[in-house]
């Protein structure tokens, strides 16, 4: 039996299965649209004294903890954003050189203000506050 006469004797016209077909692009869609927010409640600390988190005392370095991608951009300052993007949830990277967080997947870029830069994505990004006391690095909501 091949896949028409399969169709044929379920009863599914070829316009029906279309239909099928564009309902879950258009459940994919609508999900996309609405984005993917980051964690909530975020509260933790870093101990920049371990070697674990050694990429934060570099100018440009980054990590990515508890859902957080936590930066040291190239001026020094920490900055703290949501891991996945909002478009289609993707793992971010952040770009000192392009003062950025980018997502391989389709290519959209926030600003380290979290802003939307380039699309697919069309929501901006979580962002958490962050506060240096000797060591500790604390991230929170
Ligand atoms: S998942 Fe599509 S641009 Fe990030």
């Amino acid at each position: 039996m091949d896949r028409k006469e399969f169709l044929s004797i379920a009863g599914i016209t070829a316009a029906s299965f279309a239909l099928i077909n564009c309902m879950g692009c258009s459940k994919q869609s609508d999900n996309a649209s609405a984005g993917i927010t980051g964690p909530t409640g975020v509260d933790f600390t870093l101990d920049l004294s371990l070697s674990a988190n050694s990429a934060l005392l570099v100018n440009g370095g980054y990590l990515a903890s508890k859902g957080v991608i936590v930066a040291k951009t190239t001026t020094g300052s920490y900055i703290a954003v949501q891991q996945s993007c909002t478009h289609e949830s993707y793992p971010l990277i952040y770009q000192s050189s392009g003062q950025q967080f980018f997502c391989n997947n389709h290519g959209s870029a926030f600003t380290e203000a979290g802003v939307v830069k380039n699309s697919p994505a069309n929501r901006n990004l979580t962002v958490y506050q962050t506060t240096l006391t000797g060591t500790s690095l604390r991230i929170f909501s």
